[in-house]
């Protein structure tokens, strides 16, 4: 255990606990507060933008994007990122629930960058203009 170094609170780990323990001193007594808290690891990734997309917009829209305009538009925008899936893609494409936009014959998108910026994507648009307007590059 570690000592009070003039702090108010101090985070003590506990292997028997299986976490970290955040002990506050109570002055003027001895006593002591704890609370569990529990250590968070981190993992990389290699995402350089996070898109989200309605999933219930594109299953409204009956996929709407592509050639035969049947491809869902989250699928329409991972191909144009490096190709890789899951950490490893360039570009993110997460699919949310409803919104509570639910425009007609349309798919609101979201570039994670400009949460602020809700795009409303018309059934059927082109994908550059959709890339243009989520501010992907190329
Ligand atoms: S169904 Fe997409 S925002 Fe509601």
């Amino acid at each position: 255990m570690s000592s009070w170094s003039g702090a108010a609170e101090k985070i003590v780990h506990r292997p028997d606990l299986g976490c970290a323990v955040r002990e506050r001193k109570i002055a003027p007594s001895l006593e002591r507060e704890t609370a569990h808290i529990f250590l968070m690891k981190t993992v990389s990734a290699q995402w350089d933008v996070a898109i989200l997309v309605c999933r219930k917009c594109s299953k409204k829209a009956g996929g709407g994007f592509g050639e035969k305009g049947r491809t869902p538009l989250a699928k329409a925008l991972r191909a144009r990122g490096n190709g890789k899936k899951g950490r490893k893609a360039s570009l993110a494409v997460v699919e949310t629930g409803c919104l509570k936009v639910c425009p007609k014959n349309a798919v609101v998108a979201i570039n994670g960058a400009r949460p602020k910026e809700w795009l409303i994507v018309p059934k059927g648009a082109v994908l550059d203009e959709v890339a243009e307007g989520l501010g992907l590059e190329g």
